[in-house]
């Protein structure tokens, strides 16, 4: 019986044997959409919490660009996480590498999507207040987070200790 032996040239099949780095453009990319839905999500709060409102002004107009900025954030945010859990999770993760943390930013990542889409459809008040606390307050919680992860990661830690 001949083996078939297989070409290294060829793109693996399995998704467990593929890069784990994101590309530079991807890194880039989701790092300044992540900067982005941290900073307009901010802007909200120091507009809706902090600031005093002025009773012949209404609601700043601040208020709604920056959730209009959020909202569209929030959209080209899933499609990246999208990319990444073919490309940068499953394998990290059949390899047993950097999983706690990674974990951490999935579980962060699914938390946030589905209290933003209880932010829009929650019905009651005290729930919809509940929900934003929580939201907001793992949203700021997610660049430490990020940071963690990026640290722990192999690239960064291989960098520290060759040093
Ligand atoms: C939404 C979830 C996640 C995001 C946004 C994310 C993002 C990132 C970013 C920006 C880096 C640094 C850039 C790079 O080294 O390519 C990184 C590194 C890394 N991540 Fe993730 N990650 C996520 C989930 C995970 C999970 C679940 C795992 C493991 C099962 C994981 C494993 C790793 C590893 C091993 C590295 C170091 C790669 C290296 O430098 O060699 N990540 N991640
Ligand atoms: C996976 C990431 C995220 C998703 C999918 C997401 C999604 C959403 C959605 C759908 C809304 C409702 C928008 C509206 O009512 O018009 C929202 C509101 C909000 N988000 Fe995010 N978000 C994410 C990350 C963040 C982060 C990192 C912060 C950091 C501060 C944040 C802070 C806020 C705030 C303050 C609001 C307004 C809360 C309210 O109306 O009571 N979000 N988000």
């Amino acid at each position: 019986m001949t083996r078939v032996m297989a070409d290294p040239d060829l793109p693996s099949r399995s998704a467990a044997a593929g890069p784990i780095r994101l590309p530079p453009w991807q890194e880039a990319t989701l790092l300044a959409v992540l900067a982005g839905l941290v900073a307009s999500g901010a802007i909200w709060l120091v507009y809706h919490h902090l600031l005093p409102a002025r009773a012949d002004m209404g609601t700043h107009p601040a208020e709604a660009w920056s959730l209009r900025l959020h909202g569209g954030l929030a959209m080209a945010v899933l499609v990246l996480v999208g990319m990444l859990l073919a490309s940068h999770v499953l394998p990290a993760w059949r390899r047993r590498l950097n999983r706690g943390s990674g974990g951490l930013m999935l579980g962060a990542m699914a938390v946030l999507t589905a209290t933003g889409y209880l932010l829009y459809y929650a019905g009651s008040p005290s729930l919809r207040d509940a929900v934003s606390a929580l939201h907001w307050g793992l949203g700021l919680a997610l660049p430490v987070l990020l940071a963690l992860h990026m640290t722990r990661g192999g690239r960064w830690k291989r960098n520290f200790f060759r040093q």
